[in-house]
């Protein structure tokens, strides 16, 4: 019998005696807390040589470093911080969870990065903040974005949780802004199930993300000193160990992924797909997902939903895109107003156009990136697979067949 495509795709994290060892060395150390143990300092000391930048600091998750890193730069309620309309909500619920306004911009159609034309027209007096998302791993143009930045006095916070390992303008993405952020989520190019962290070169805002991410306590107390309110955030230890095996092994596989996209995108292709394109600035694409337009008409009407639906019954890790964030929910008007600190109105989200973000939500699948670590047979056999849900509709006849 025939193998199924869950079966064929390379499983996905992937470990093997290092991981176990590292986790066993935790356990034996009974250092299990960040308070006492020494793998989350050897993991963040060992991430920010990678990334090329002075601090790193290791979180639970992508969406609390955000919160922390918008906190550690100073953005304020009442604030505004300019986000991509499409990507996940995160980007923008942490500034929401702030007590700031997230802006939602549109993004580029060739690779779904915030538009930095769209940024500049949307920037007003309570501007404080950018956050680019390096969408799927492909760089955002930051010396247009950081232009635009000084110009308006503004910090950029680089939300680059679908980029470890990536490169362009010839440092790592998450090292061009003021801080960064990553996710370590069980789907992430690097992962330990759960985790996040902030980057950044400037040593005191790396500073406040110690005690803001550790009930307001600087690093190595042990008088119960809190500076400041602020919540637990901290990674455990078995987890920072893992991260370290795991970043042993990221540039190989970056390697891989960036030699089978080419083959797979290009077989997507013949499959009545258009990939996202690579601009010449980029180094190494992260390939966090493939991602591709698709016309619906060629598809029988079919959206991103349905046809990745499709695919996933199938065995292949296919999804839709990201829906616009200000058409979520938690927009609502008479929602937005319970959580917030500031007594400045809300923009009118209702009113804010963002076109291109919202045919990604209809007309763009994404591929997860565990099947670029397979072989060309897999990837050729998958593009089949999306090739054959092809059902082109017939197209209404021209009003001088209509006449004739
Ligand atoms: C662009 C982006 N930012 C932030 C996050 C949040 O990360 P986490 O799931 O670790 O909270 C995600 C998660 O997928 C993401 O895709």
């Amino acid at each position: 019998m025939q193998s199924t495509f869950a079966e064929r795709i390379p499983p996905w994290p992937r470990f093997d005696t290092t991981d176990e060892e590292g986790l066993r060395d935790v356990l034996h150390s009974r250092r299990w807390w960040r308070g006492n143990g020494v793998a989350g300092d050897e993991f963040e000391a060992a991430f920010a040589a990678q990334l090329g930048v002075r601090h790193v600091r290791v979180v639970a998750n992508g969406t609390l470093a955000l919160e922390l890193a918008l906190d550690a730069l100073g953005v304020e309620p009442g604030d505004e911080v300019i986000v991509p309309a499409c990507t996940f909500i995160s980007t923008a619920s942490a500034v929401l969870r702030i007590g700031a306004w997230p802006v939602p911009v549109d993004v580029e159609r060739t690779t779904l990065n915030i538009d930095p034309q769209a940024v500049e027209a949307a920037i007003t007096s309570r501007t404080k903040c950018i956050i680019p998302v390096h969408m799927a791993g492909h760089a955002v143009n930051m010396p247009a974005l950081l232009e635009i930045a000084r110009r308006h006095r503004l910090v950029i916070l680089e939300d680059a949780a679908h980029c470890h390992g990536a490169r362009a303008f010839g440092a790592a993405l998450g090292a061009l802004g003021e801080a960064s952020i990553f996710s370590f989520q069980a789907g992430k190019l690097l992962t330990c199930g759960e985790g996040g962290a902030v980057a950044t070169n400037n040593a005191a805002i790396a500073e406040r993300t110690f005690a803001l991410h550790s009930c307001g306590r600087p690093k190595g107390d042990t008088d119960y000193v809190h500076l400041m309110p602020a919540t637990n955030m901290r990674l455990t230890e078995f987890q920072s160990a893992i991260l370290r095996c795991q970043l042993a092994r990221l540039p190989e596989q970056c390697a891989q992924r960036e030699k089978s996209a080419p083959f797979f995108e290009e077989r997507l292709r013949d499959a009545g797909l258009e990939p996202l394109s690579r601009e010449p600035y980029v180094d190494i694409h992260g390939r966090y997902m493939v991602m591709a337009w698709f016309d619906p008409s060629e598809f029988g009407g079919r959206d991103a939903g349905e046809i990745s639906a499709e695919l996933r019954k199938l065995g292949i890790p296919a999804y839709r895109c990201f829906p616009e964030i200000h058409r979520s929910g938690m927009f609502a008007s008479d929602i937005l107003h319970k959580p917030l600190r500031s007594n400045r109105s809300a923009p009118a989200y209702d009113r804010i156009n963002t076109p291109v973000a919202g045919q990604a939500a209809r007309e763009v699948i994404w591929f997860h990136h565990s099947l670029l670590l397979g072989d060309e047979e897999l990837l050729a056999d998958i593009a089949a697979a999306v090739g054959d849900l092809r059902q082109p509709m017939a197209r209404a006849p021209t009003v001088a067949r209509a006449i004739a």
